[in-house]
């Protein structure tokens, strides 16, 4: 079924027909074209393009089969060329030929502009709802276990940090991200609808008006840019990109937590698999999957940055296939972030190991050197001297705190008894800048 054919002599090639739809995915904006449909037809009317009665016809034709979607009695199935071709093949099946008139002064071009837009609208909203869930469940996480752990850099134990800060860091990327969405979502909120195929039409229409009933700020400045622009697409496959990239470091961190290795943590059997072959094996694979599927969010952002590659003005058909990896995208980051959120909120965090860990790491040689800085000493002499402190306890077998005075002595006149409380980790904490770790103070903006 399609909605062109008069200056055809041949019929079109079957193969070419299921090449060419898009129905078995663009189905998905039944919503967001039915919803466009009304304001077109409204603004018809109101301008006088149609009567007010045909207007009311074609409204009530619109809102039943919506409502009919909705309740499952209009299944979105049927061999049709695309969404629009669904919904106006209906329309003049319940309403007749008045329903005919529906296209006046459009195209489907400004039309799957104008869907892809509101559609591309309420997924921002959505994953930053999401967002928004899963920085809640990092903060509730943190906040139950104000203890120390090994921070690192180089994969190698660093200093000491509170686990609620690392919390706190996953939590500042997630609310960049948001920003990132919302930012995009208000450079997209022109209305495309009226761009008609490319250069408009001859019908006195109003854009302002079908602009402001679908909530768009103002109507594209374009026409040509209106139909063809799918940055906002774009732009949100970068912003998703980016959740994944920041999601799929925070499953790198809980694969290595929950190994044997470190036993920092455990990951809630609800989201944990088995072996079948290994008894004794439980398997992070959540986040696995998370990991493993940030290379696909990738990939819909790289073919959807290369389908636009070359395009001249204005509508080509290579549109269609924005939809496939935009949907893919949207689809995988739901999931990705509503999965991730109840991971964390079913963590079994260790504070025991943690904290042994940060005991066994000279996590605190830093600090000795910052010791002896504060006595006078330049600090890359004190490196240099807290260096050679820490050969003998590798030696000894034990931690800078478990060394006497007079040993410490003998790398510097400077040590005294303070040392000891200098050094201790829970005091550590508190010096400095540090403070700001220690204290999980919430910056929502
Ligand atoms: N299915 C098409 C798409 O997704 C709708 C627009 C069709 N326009 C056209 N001139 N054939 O892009």
């Amino acid at each position: 079924m399609k909605l062109w054919g008069g200056r055809f002599r041949e019929e079109e090639n079957r193969i070419m027909e299921d090449f060419n739809t898009s129905f078995p995915f663009d189905y998905r904006l039944y919503r967001q074209d039915i919803t466009g449909s009304m304001a077109h037809v409204d603004m018809l009317g109101a301008c006088g393009i149609i009567t007010q009665e045909e207007a009311a016809a074609i409204r009530q034709g619109l809102e039943g089969i919506l409502s009919d979607i909705e309740n499952g009695s209009l299944p979105l199935q049927g061999d049709y060329e695309d969404i629009h071709t669904f919904v106006e093949a209906n329309l003049i099946l319940r309403i007749g030929d008045v329903g005919k008139k529906l296209h006046t002064g459009r195209s489907r071009n400004d039309q799957v502009a104008l869907d892809m837009r509101m559609y591309a609208r309420e997924q921002a909203q959505v994953l930053s709802d999401l967002l928004e869930n899963l920085i809640q469940a990092l903060e509730q996480k943190g906040a139950e276990y104000p203890c120390i752990m090994p921070g690192y850099t180089h994969l190698q134990r660093a200093q000491a940090v509170m686990f609620p800060y690392y919390m706190s860091a996953y939590v500042s990327m997630f609310r960049r991200d948001r920003k990132r969405l919302l930012n995009a979502r208000e450079i997209l909120n022109e209305s495309p609808l009226g761009c008609a195929a490319l250069a408009g039409t001859t019908h006195e229409i109003d854009r302002s008006m079908t602009a402001a009933a679908l909530d768009f700020a103002k109507p594209v400045d374009n026409f040509l840019d209106g139909v063809s622009d799918r940055d906002y697409l774009l732009e949100l496959s970068g912003a998703m990109a980016i959740i994944m990239m920041h999601l799929s470091r925070l499953s790198e961190e809980l694969i290595l937590w929950s190994s044997q290795e470190f036993k920092f943590v455990t990951i809630d059997d609800a989201y944990s698999t088995g072996s079948s072959i290994m008894p004794q094996k439980k398997n992070p694979d959540a986040c696995e999957l998370v990991r493993g599927k940030t290379g696909r969010v990738y990939g819909d952002l790289m073919g959807l940055l290369t389908t636009m590659k070359g395009l001249v003005l204005a509508y080509n058909k290579d549109m269609q296939e924005d939809k496939p990896q935009f949907f893919d995208a949207v689809d995988t980051v739901t999931s990705c972030l509503t999965i991730m959120a109840e991971v964390i909120r079913t963590l079994h965090v260790h504070p025991d190991v943690m904290t042994k860990s940060v005991r066994q790491g000279f996590l605190n040689a830093t600090e000795v050197a910052d010791y002896l800085v504060a006595r006078g000493v330049p600090f890359r002499d004190a490196h240099g001297i807290v260096g050679r402190i820490v050969i003998l306890c590798e030696d000894k077998g034990c931690a800078i705190e478990d060394l006497t005075l007079d040993e410490l002595k003998q790398f510097s006149d400077c040590f005294d008894d303070s040392i000891y409380q200098y050094i201790d980790y829970q005091n550590i904490l508190k010096k400095g800048n540090k403070k700001e770790m220690t204290g999980y103070e919430k910056t929502r903006e």
